[in-house]
């Protein structure tokens, strides 16, 4: 019998941001492979007696290729585990590839990626009627460069919601990179740690967002976003921004919009 890899969405951190497939899967896996950089070890207390669990954090690629194919092949399920959703950078295209190429089964259970749980914390709306419809989910450039047509000045002349995961160190970059596009006093919010006990907001602009995240001591495992609708004054003036979905006139197929007295 052959046995399979899961590549399971892990959450910002939370365990009860789990999905309950996420749930399922981990707790009856017989191998384990988490990337222990980013998630906690609280996610596997209910797991099986005799588990095998791997930190992938001292792993290279090949190691990790080797524990998930000789256990499917000797017929367990491995739970891959990554932060957030795992095709959110989460470096499972080079996993995959190499699984084909072995002749492993695999599937993908998507996860809540951080980027939800920052906007949670913040209790934003990402997508605020008639300030931003769009949201970008991008990086700032580092080690990995970007593709032609993404650098963020690129993707800030759209003035949509940004969302930039693995640049906490790199604020003060992208933040001169954005102002191409976006004025000095565009919002940003910073969440690190979102969804767990040492959770960490900062918020500010532009132009003064490096200087305060530094003073905040915030390194890594942040969520950086940026754009109009973090404005957190926007919610006074709700009245302005009110989604036609729930519009009392506006008709669609489960509902028949009342018409206004004339
Ligand atoms: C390798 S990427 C993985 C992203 C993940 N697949 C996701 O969907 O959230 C790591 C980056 O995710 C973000 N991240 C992961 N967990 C986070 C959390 N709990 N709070 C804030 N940011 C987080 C940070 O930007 C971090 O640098």
């Amino acid at each position: 019998m052959t046995g399979v890899v899961y590549f399971v969405g892990g959450g910002p951190g939370d365990p009860e941001l789990l999905t309950l497939k996420a749930k399922r899967v981990i707790d009856s896996a017989d191998v384990i492979i988490f990337t222990g950089s980013l998630l906690r070890e609280s996610l596997f207390r209910d797991t099986k007696p005799g588990v095998a669990i791997h930190d992938s954090a001292g792993l290279h690629l090949e190691e990790i290729i080797a524990l998930m194919v000789s256990a499917a092949r000797d017929g367990r399920v491995v739970a891959r585990v990554h932060s957030g959703d795992p095709t959110i950078f989460g470096a499972i295209h080079e996993q995959m590839v190499a699984l084909e190429r072995e002749g492993v089964r695999y599937e993908i259970i998507p996860g809540v990626s951080s980027v939800f749980a920052a906007a949670a914390a913040l209790r934003t709306e990402l997508t605020v009627p008639e300030v931003a419809q769009t949201v970008i989910l991008t990086r700032t450039a580092g080690r990995t460069p970007m593709p032609n047509g993404e650098q963020l000045h690129d993707l800030a002349r759209h003035g949509a919601t940004i969302a930039l995961y693995l640049s906490a160190q790199l604020i003060a970059q992208a933040a001169r990179e954005l102002r191409v596009g976006y004025p000095a006093d565009t919002p940003v919010a910073v969440v690190a740690n979102a969804s767990l006990p040492d959770q960490q907001i900062v918020r500010g602009t532009l132009d003064d967002i490096a200087a305060l995240v530094k003073a905040a001591g915030i390194r890594a495992q942040a969520i950086i976003l940026v754009g109009p609708a973090l404005d957190p004054a926007i919610k006074r003036t709700a009245a302005a921004r009110k989604s036609r979905l729930y519009d009392r006139t506006f008709t669609h197929s489960f509902r028949q919009g009342v018409r206004d007295a004339e």
